[in-house]
């Protein structure tokens, strides 16, 4: 693999090591305990397990840099300059369900940037990567986005929303105006971070999803941006950073699909 910073490298070697648990664990998925961690939103033992030995390689290599977890919070917060952004299950439901569309998604952000991400799906061996300057990769092929240009015959991913959101209708509404426009329906596979890393490497043209969260997309936004595509946040939340919707496409679509989602936001 084609790996050239120091950064990349050691979340390659973490994700090395977490999968080989992560394998066992999908194989016995029944198995699992489940605990509920709200409505629509569960935890497994396999999460906590993986991003544990993410967390450890992560912060062995580096021991001050903050480290921003779903399952565990912010470690090292007062690191602003140098942080580790990790999901250890994107996909969790799928994984729960024995559906093999899940990954690891791990970036580093310096100052502010994401400078690199991986995004890890450990069943199907695929593994999506990007470092800032260098180009995007899945697995030993360098990756390009689509060149579809027109919205109407786009492949769209959407996903959510969640079963406590307070934005049901809205995001209900919106799907539904954007799928009038689509020739084709619209796609929800569950993982954010193997929807982004999908449409870098031009399998979707383009994805958009509210309600999520900084580590849902960290990884997939460098990887995507690298393979040529591009993608915003609309109506941030500026109570909570790390609350995000982002819009993510080829480019050549991007301001078709942005101008057809809806401009009023319900908090
Ligand atoms: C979820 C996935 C899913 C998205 C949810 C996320 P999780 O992450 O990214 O695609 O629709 O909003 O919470 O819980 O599987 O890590
Ligand atoms: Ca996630
Ligand atoms: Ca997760």
């Amino acid at each position: 693999m084609r790996i050239n910073s120091p950064h990349m490298n050691i979340i390659y070697k973490a994700c090395m090591k977490a999968s080989k648990s992560l394998i066992r664990d999908f194989g016995e998925v029944e198995n699992l305990q489940v605990s509920s961690k709200g409505p629509g939103d569960f935890v497994s033992s396999a999460d906590k397990r993986t991003e544990k030995i993410l967390i450890e390689e992560l912060l062995r290599a580096h021991p001050d840099y903050c480290t921003i977890t779903e399952e565990s919070g912010v470690l090292n917060k007062e690191n602003k300059e140098r942080k580790w952004i990790v999901d250890p299950i994107d996909g969790t439901m799928n994984f729960l369900n024995g559906i093999p569309h899940f990954a690891m998604s791990v970036a580093f952000e310096e100052k502010n940037e994401i400078v690199c991400g991986m995004v890890f799906n450990p069943i199907t061996k695929e593994i999506f990567f990007a470092e800032k300057g260098n180009g995007a990769f899945l697995n030993n092929t360098r990756i390009r986005v689509s060149k579809k240009n027109d919205l109407k015959s786009s492949l769209i991913a959407t996903g959510g929303p969640k079963k406590n959101s307070k934005i049901k209708n809205l995001i209900f509404d919106e799907y539904i105006k954007i799928s009038n426009i689509l020739d084709t329906s619209i796609r929800k596979y569950g993982s954010a971070a193997l929807e982004l890393a999908s449409v870098a490497c031009g399998r979707l043209d383009g994805y958009w999803q509210r309600e999520l969260n900084y580590w849902d997309v960290a990884a997939g936004i460098i990887i995507l941006k690298e393979a040529g595509g591009y993608c915003n946040f609309f109506q941030e939340n500026n109570k909570n950073p790390l609350k995000c919707n982002i819009i993510a496409s080829n480019s050549l679509i991007h301001k078709e699909l942005e101008s057809h989602t809806l401009k009023k936001n319900i908090e």
